[in-house]
């Protein structure tokens, strides 16, 4: 059992020591590490299981900080990092030879980002180093939007969860880096496309559908539920023994009792904040599959269904 709590001090004991400890951003919980221990860092890998080429996001406080672990900011990712840090978007940068191979997985870039939640920004503040930080759940999982989350899919394994609440926006960051001179998005998430095109002009995004080797992590099939998801186009649902997702409408032909609702309101930022929570109540309905419909392809709706694709793929 994972002991819960906003002690900060303890967190950076255990930090300081080596430990690997949950912690709170606003878009998932992480699991996190002293970026600069080979120790810290290989026990992020073997706590979430997770494959030693799905490289680490690397959290830190402010910008200044950024450049004591990157050689390059381009002006226009200099740009992004004055609208948008702390925040939801994470930046693919040429890494300096204090970050290991084993945090971006050989590659040349890393991925750094500032994370918006107060007790996490001043844990990074009262720390001299950074923290490499993947959600925190285990690999192929649905990532934690809670500190019972983490307890629940890693709490024998790790010794203390600082509490910061539930997760303010509950996707993923958007990750951002440049391929031939162009602003392009490997991850969509938490920081919407028109967000970033409001600031940068035309992005490209590479969201890919399978595995790639510049975001190595975005496998197809990810974010796997106890259940078979399915996405909803024509299938006739009616007398069918099956659970439903809906966004904001039940679907008439099952029994609202075996639905779940993203946003009663329609808000396309709750329900964004609700998906990962969902995922994981789809245990608790009858059936052995569950059905779930996309929402608009505008906004977050675009990281929401990337998602839900993902866990919809077998
Ligand atoms: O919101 C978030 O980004 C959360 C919180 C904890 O900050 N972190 C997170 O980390 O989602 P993780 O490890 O679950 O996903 C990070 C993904 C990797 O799977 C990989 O696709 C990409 O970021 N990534 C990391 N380093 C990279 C690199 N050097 N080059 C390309 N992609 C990289
Ligand atoms: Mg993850």
């Amino acid at each position: 059992m994972a002991k819960i709590s906003s002690e900060l001090q303890t967190a950076i004991d255990y930090l300081k020591r080596g430990d690997v400890i949950g912690i709170p951003t606003e878009t998932v919980y992480g699991l996190a590490g002293n970026a600069f221990s080979e120790d810290a860092v290989l026990k992020i890998f073997t706590t979430k299981n997770r494959p030693s080429f799905d490289p680490l996001i690397v959290h830190v406080a402010d910008v200044e900080s950024i450049n004591k672990i990157a050689t390059y900011v381009s002006p226009a990712m200099e740009k992004l990092m004055q609208a948008f840090s702390p925040g939801p978007l994470t930046y693919l940068l040429p890494k300096k030879a204090n970050i290991s191979d084993l945090i971006t997985s050989g590659l040349p870039n890393v991925a750094i980002r500032i994370p918006n939640h107060p007790l996490t920004l001043e844990l990074l503040q009262q720390i001299d180093f950074p923290l490499a930080a993947p959600s925190a759940n285990p690999f192929g999982y649905v990532s934690p939007t809670s500190p019972q989350h983490v307890e629940h899919q890693l709490g024998t394994k790790i010794p203390y969860i600082l509490d910061g609440g539930t997760c303010q926006i509950g996707l993923e960051s958007t990750i951002i880096g440049e391929q031939d001179g162009q602003l392009t998005v490997y991850r969509l998430g938490g920081l919407s496309i028109e967000q970033l095109e409001e600031v940068a002009g035309k992005v490209i995004v590479n969201d890919f559908s399978s595995s790639n080797p510049k975001a190595p992590g975005m496998l197809k099939s990810h974010y796997a539920p106890s259940k078979k998801i399915r996405l909803l186009d024509s299938q006739n649902l009616q007398d069918r023994n099956v659970g439903f997702i809906g966004f904001q409408q039940f679907h008439p032909d099952i029994p609202p009792e075996n639905q779940l609702l993203l946003s009663e309101n329609g808000s396309v930022e709750e329900a964004a904040k609700n998906l990962f929570a969902t995922l994981r109540e789809v245990e608790n309905l009858n059936g052995d599959e569950v059905f779930v419909r996309l929402l608009p392809e505008t906004g977050l709706g675009r990281a929401i269904n990337d998602r839900l694709r993902r866990a919809a793929a077998h």
